[in-house]
This record gives structure tokens, C-alpha cells and sequence, in this order.
């Protein structure tokens, strides 16, 4: 088959790819990750390139090789490297790993390491572990490189309707985890062989991928898992470079659309022991959560969609360089504070959040989410604000960085993306109200509200709690906790105990499928309006 070369800048990679094959593929096997929100489909608009030397702008996703080609990948395109949240609250645990009695016999000279995996949906998170101590020695962290099939679990499972398709999404992230163990090995100057133990955790469509089972049922009504078990596998079995006779463990899953990465949470925060009710959340495309007491908890997942991730808003983009991600009214006119050293480019999802609150505080948008006429405005915002409401292809915007302050496009929110904020949080806002409701209790009940993952920890509680995205309860109730899945992992790789805690909590917490509540739609168009 005939071959061309592909150049790609600014990097300046090039690859020798066939002829037929899309430019996002090319890009793909030159190591450049392309946001791909629709998976490829040609409908987001977010894969756009530009052919050189015309700059004739295309869908990499839909373009077909068939020359030599040189293109530039505009910043808008890329999948930029998150700031990736690594830490989370500190894994307490007695150490009691059965591994290490069964391997201190056959290698006793050397020291026993574990590995705690989190695989996100965006993020993948490595912790190794010295088994004997349960000290964490190094962690790493890097993009899901399934990203390039679609940034959603929902994407991805219509992407995998053949066996080699779901194959190539099964390797993709093992050779991902290999990458990472290598990383880790070299940080923490240790050999692959001396790992012994794995324990994996992640959303039910991520553990299906890593373990190879059928995930397409996961796609259709009623949601089902293939299953919800917990498994011990072999190196043969998952082709990871760690010691061959290494167990890799997958925890419990608790439903279709809340995985073992929810079960781990749990464990993690010890939601085993609260007295009170306790309120946690993990915002992300799917919005997970969990409400209860030790005695009992409820269990729901809420289509966010990817609004909070930056999809579906005319400038929004992931918690990448140049993304505003805070933004404040500071002497007459908004303050912003971007990702690194740059100028703003884009807004990533803490400061969708932030904006919006901001917006409400100063009446430009009224609580049914619509912007309010200028006209009225005049004598209560300064000029300054007040020159940044616009009208932008027929409807209202508010501009957060002008072209000046950019240093190139303009920043704006636009009623459209209010609209869609205004969905995203009546997802989880109408989660915790059904969950609310099992229990009878009104939102001042709720005690402690736990933010986990890593959108979370970046969200001002202010904000969240101003757009109602959580229970209207004091803001000192509500603590982040970090990737307390990757916490969760750690303490179930250390202990055969809380493997044991583990199943019985994920058996434990009882799934509410929300969609399927009486009261959903009302509840939905009721939390669609932002508090007064
Ligand atoms: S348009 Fe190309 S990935 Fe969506």
C-alpha cells in the first residue's frame, strides 16, 4: 500500500502513514493526542487542522490522507497535558498483605513493592508502594490514551463494536500502565520484578476494558455490567510488566455506571463509620455519588455530561495551559487567574463554575439562566463590566478576555453556554435530590459534603454552592479529598482485610437508577434554575 509522510507543527514529528488513513490517526501514531470530544464522528468541530502552506482549516477526524502532507495543530485542537491530580487523602491502613507471606519465601532478598492504580476515564494515576512499610514511594500520572477514541465512557463503548477494536482500547492502556510502571521504577530506582501485587480500580467501563470483557451492554438500557465481581489475575492473563508471578486484583463494582473506583472512594473516606450523613461527590462526565450513614447508603450516577470538562462551551477546554480557572470581580471589573504563565485562551471547568457565580452575584444573568437586557444594568454595574456584555451571532455573551487582554481570540460566555452549565448541574444537583429523597432529609441535614477526583479540588465552594451545583449547606461543611480513588486502591492493595470490606461495601450500597425515579423530570427542571 502506498505510504506518505506527514508533518506535523509546530513539533515538527513526522510519520510515514497509509494512504487512506485520517489525519487524526496520523497524528495519533505521532504520539499527538487531538480532542476527539465526539469520538470522531465529525460533529464537535474540536479536531479542526490547518493544511499547509494554504491554511485551509479541515477536520483531522474526517480527513483522508492522500498526499504528502505538512499541518499545523492549532492549541484549540490539542489535548494539552492536564494539571492532573495525583494526591489524595492520606491511605491509613494496618498493613496485611497476604502477598507478602506468599513471596517472602521465593525471593526473601529483595523488597516487595505494590502497585494502587486509579484508571479515570481522563486520567490514569500509579502510586508504588513498599509492601512491607505501606509507604507510598513515587507517583505518576498520565492521559487515558483511549482519549483519542472519544473523551466519554460513552464514546468509547460505541467505538469498541468489534473484537478488534475493543482489543486495541485493552492495550492502548495496558501499554499505558507499562509506561507508568517504568516511570515509577525509575523514580523510585527499583526493578519491574520486584512487584508483586497490583490492585486496579476504575469506572465500570474502565475495568471492563482492562479486564477484556464485553462492554456493549454497558451502552444500552438497562446499563448492566458484565460483572460486578472483584478478580485475581495473572501476568499471563494482562500482558503487564511487572514480576510473572505478580496478582494483579480489580475491586468490586457497585453498578453499570458506578465502578470499583466509587467502591474505593468509600473505603477511603470511611463512609463505613459516619455517624452523620455524609454527602460524597465525584463531578466528571459522569457525575458519581454517594449518600448515607454507616447503616445505610445510596448510590447514583449522573450524566453531567462533558460541559464541566470544557466540551460544549464555545471556549471551553480542559484544565489545561491558558484556561481560566478562577474568576472574581475585583476594583469594578472581573479578575481572572489562568493556568500558567499565559494569557487566557479558554475556560476550563472550575472557572465555568467560578464565572457563572459571578455572573449571578452581579445580575448580568438572572437565576432562570437568561441574561439580562443591558439596558437595565445601567446605574448598577460599572462601565467596565458593563462593556463586557455583548452580542455575539444573535445572542447574548459576556466577555471574560477581550481580544487585547487574550493576546489573540476573545474569551466569552455565551447564553448557549449558560445553558449548558444550567444542564450539567441539574444532572448532579437532581441526583443528590432523588438520593436526598430516599432518606426523607432536607439539604441542612447533610453534614459533610466530600468533593472527590480531581475536578473537585479545583472548584471554589463558594461558586459551586451560588450556581446550586450542591446542597445549600455551610461552605466549611463541604472537604475536598482528592483522588481518593487512587487512596482507596492504596488501602486495598495493602490489606486482605479491606479487600474484604471492600466487597461487602460494594454489596452493601444500593444503586438507585435516577433516570428511573417518578419524580425525575420534575426534579431535573426544578434544579435547572440557579438559586436566588
Ligand atoms: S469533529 Fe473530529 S473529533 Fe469531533
Amino acid at each position: 500500500m502506498k505510504h506518505f509522510k506527514v508533518t506535523f507543527r509546530p513539533d515538527g514529528r513526522q510519520i510515514s502513514i497509509h494512504a487512506g488513513a485520517t489525519l487524526a490517526e496520523a497524528a495519533g501514531q505521532a504520539g499527538i493526542i487531538l480532542n476527539t470530544t465526539c469520538g470522531g464522528k465529525g460533529t464537535c468541530g474540536k479536531c479542526a487542522v490547518n493544511l499547509e502552506p494554504t491554511k485551509e482549516q479541515v477536520l483531522a477526524c474526517q480527513y483522508h490522507i492522500n498526499s504528502d502532507l505538512t499541518v499545523t495543530i492549532p492549541i484549540s485542537s490539542r489535548f494539552f497535558e492536564q494539571k492532573i491530580l495525583a494526591d489524595g487523602i492520606e491511605a491509613k491502613t494496618k498493613i496485611q498483605p497476604d502477598i507478602y507471606k506468599k513471596y517472602l519465601k521465593v525471593d526473601s532478598t529483595d523488597k516487595i513493592f505494590g502497585l494502587a492504580i486509579d484508571i479515570g476515564t481522563t486520567t490514569v494515576v500509579a502510586k508504588l508502594i513498599d509492601m512491607t512499610n505501606g509507604q507510598c514511594l513515587a507517583t505518576q500520572a498520565d492521559l487515558n490514551p483511549q482519549t483519542k477514541y472519544g473523551d466519554d465512557v460513552v464514546t468509547r463503548i460505541a467505538y469498541a463494536q468489534t473484537e478488534a477494536k475493543s482489543a486495541e482500547l485493552h492495550t492502548v492502556i495496558i501499554d499505558c500502565l507499562n509506561k507508568l510502571t517504568a516511570k515509577l521504577c525509575n523514580q523510585a530506582s527499583i526493578k519491574p520484578k520486584n512487584i508483586y501485587e497490583m490492585c486496579v480500580v476504575g469506572n465500570t467501563t474502565m475495568n471492563h476494558i482492562f479486564l477484556k470483557l464485553p462492554i456493549a451492554q454497558l451502552g444500552q438500557a438497562p446499563y448492566k455490567a458484565f460483572s460486578l465481581d472483584a478478580k485475581d489475575l495473572t501476568t499471563d492473563e494482562l500482558a503487564l510488566q511487572i514480576n510473572p508471578d505478580a496478582n494483579i486484583h480489580t475491586v468490586e463494582n457497585i453498578a453499570g455506571f458506578v465502578g470499583s473506583d466509587i467502591t474505593a472512594v468509600a473505603l477511603a473516606v470511611d463512609i463505613n463509620s459516619a455517624q452523620d450523613l455524609t454527602l460524597v461527590v465525584d463531578i466528571g462526565t459522569n457525575g458519581e455519588i454517594v449518600l448515607g450513614t454507616a447503616d445505610k447508603l445510596y448510590a447514583a450516577s449522573c450524566a453531567a455530561g462533558p460541559a464541566f470538562e470544557g466540551a460544549r462551551i464555545t471556549c471551553g477546554s480542559r484544565a489545561a495551559e491558558g484556561a481560566i480557572e478562577a474568576v472574581v470581580v475585583n476594583d469594578g471589573d472581573i479578575d481572572l487567574d489562568v493556568i500558567g504563565d499565559c494569557q487566557p485562551r479558554s475556560i476550563c471547568g472550575s472557572g465555568l463554575i467560578d464565572a457563572v457565580a459571578v455572573l449571578l452575584n452581579l445580575g448580568v444573568v438572572d437565576p432562570n439562566g437568561r441574561f439580562a437586557n443591558p439596558s437595565t444594568l445601567g446605574g448598577k454595574l460599572s462601565p467596565a463590566i458593563l462593556s463586557r456584555i455583548i452580542q455575539q451571532n444573535g445572542q447574548p455573551a459576556f466577555v471574560l478576555a477581550s481580544g487585547k487582554e487574550s493576546g489573540g481570540q476573545e474569551v466569552v460566555l455565551t447564553q448557549k453556554d449558560i445553558r449548558e452549565v444550567q444542564l450539567a448541574k441539574a444532572a448532579i444537583r437532581a441526583g443528590i435530590k432523588l438520593l436526598q429523597k430516599k432518606f426523607g432529609i432536607e439539604d441542612d441535614d447533610i453534614k459533610h459534603i466530600l468533593l472527590a477526583g480531581a475536578f473537585g479540588n479545583y472548584i471554589r465552594r463558594e461558586s459551586a454552592l451560588r450556581i446550586g451545583l450542591l446542597p445549600d449547606v455551610p461552605a466549611e461543611r463541604i472537604v475536598f479529598v482528592g483522588n481518593a480513588a487512587a487512596s482507596g486502591a492504596q488501602i486495598i492493595l495493602l490489606s486482605s482485610q479491606f479487600r474484604t470490606q471492600a466487597r461487602k461495601l460494594a454489596r452493601r450500597i444500593k444503586y438507585v437508577e435516577i433516570a428511573h425515579e417518578e419524580k425525575f423530570e420534575s426534579v431535573f427542571t426544578d434544579s435547572m434554575s440557579f438559586p436566588r
